[in-house]
């Protein structure tokens, strides 16, 4: 049987040509690209960018979160916390990044058809990736909850776009925006039964969502990994699975990053 995350998709290389960039939040850029590539991308899969400088050999993997295939642009939103990233914020409209992608297995949405309640959890900079996610569930016809977390006001983002087609609520934990407290603060008192469930965000955040769903037979979560190669070759991204009786190992980069709960040690 079909692993139930399982997607197939070619890795291509191609010049992605920015389209514009943008400061969303502090040190959050949004950056939207443009290339052929756009046309192979599926929601929860992520590109590998290469920074532009000589000296910095890794790509630097980033999740899809908007995808625009009539105009063949996609968005990524990523977080400056390193030289690398730092370079990638500078670059400019009608720039060239060498990108590698769209790589790993994505949010699996054939489950849910319309009318039914689906629910998304994001946190922090795990939010990007299930925006998308959300649009392609609400053009289904789903019915979708969105609950996100931030560490306060200045942090928040997408909030706005998501309202666009889901019911969202969210947290800060410092209280300065939404809900004080984090995304289990809501979640815990929702009592809808849900086809899907759909996750991102900090390990802390991903533990709760694990351990709460962990036997709901739609529940996925994407992981965050440090990668290097990026497509299944050097084994730096690989987590364990809880299940010792199958290959105790899976690569974040070409098994996931979208895996079902309860099927990895988180
Ligand atoms: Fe090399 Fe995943 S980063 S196998």
């Amino acid at each position: 049987m079909m692993d139930k995350s399982e997607q197939k998709a070619p890795i291509l290389k191609e010049d992605l040509r920015v389209i514009n960039q943008t400061e969303i939040a502090p040190r959050i850029f949004k950056m939207v690209l443009a290339g052929q590539m756009v046309n192979d991308m599926e929601i929860g899969q992520f590109l590998h960018l290469r920074v532009p400088d000589p000296s910095k050999l890794l790509r630097r993997p980033i999740s899809i979160c908007d995808i625009d295939r009539e105009i063949q642009q996609v968005s990524i939103i990523y977080r400056v916390q390193g030289m690398g990233t730092e370079l990638l914020s500078q670059l400019k409209s009608g720039d060239f990044i060498d990108t590698m992608g769209p790589q790993g297995k994505g949010f699996d949405i054939s489950n849910v058809s319309a009318g039914q309640k689906v629910l998304i959890i994001g946190g922090g900079i795990g939010v990007p990736p299930l925006y998308a996610t959300a649009k392609a569930l609400a053009e289904k016809g789903a019915d979708v909850t969105v609950v996100l977390g931030f560490a306060n006001k200045a942090a928040v983002i997408l909030e706005e776009e998501f309202n666009h087609y889901a019911h969202v609520t969210v947290t800060t934990d410092d209280g300065s925006y939404g809900i004080r407290g984090y995304v289990s603060t809501v979640v815990d008192e929702l009592t809808d039964d849900y086809a899907a469930i759909y996750a991102c965000g900090a390990p802390g955040m991903l533990k709760y969502v694990d351990s709460k769903f962990e036997h709901h037979p739609h529940a996925y979560m994407s992981l965050e990994e440090r990668m290097a190669c990026g497509m299944g070759a050097c084994y730096a991204c690989v987590v364990h699975l809880k299940d010792r009786s199958e290959a105790a190992n899976k690569r974040v980069c070409e098994d996931g990053p979208v895996f079902a709960t309860g099927t990895i040690k988180i």
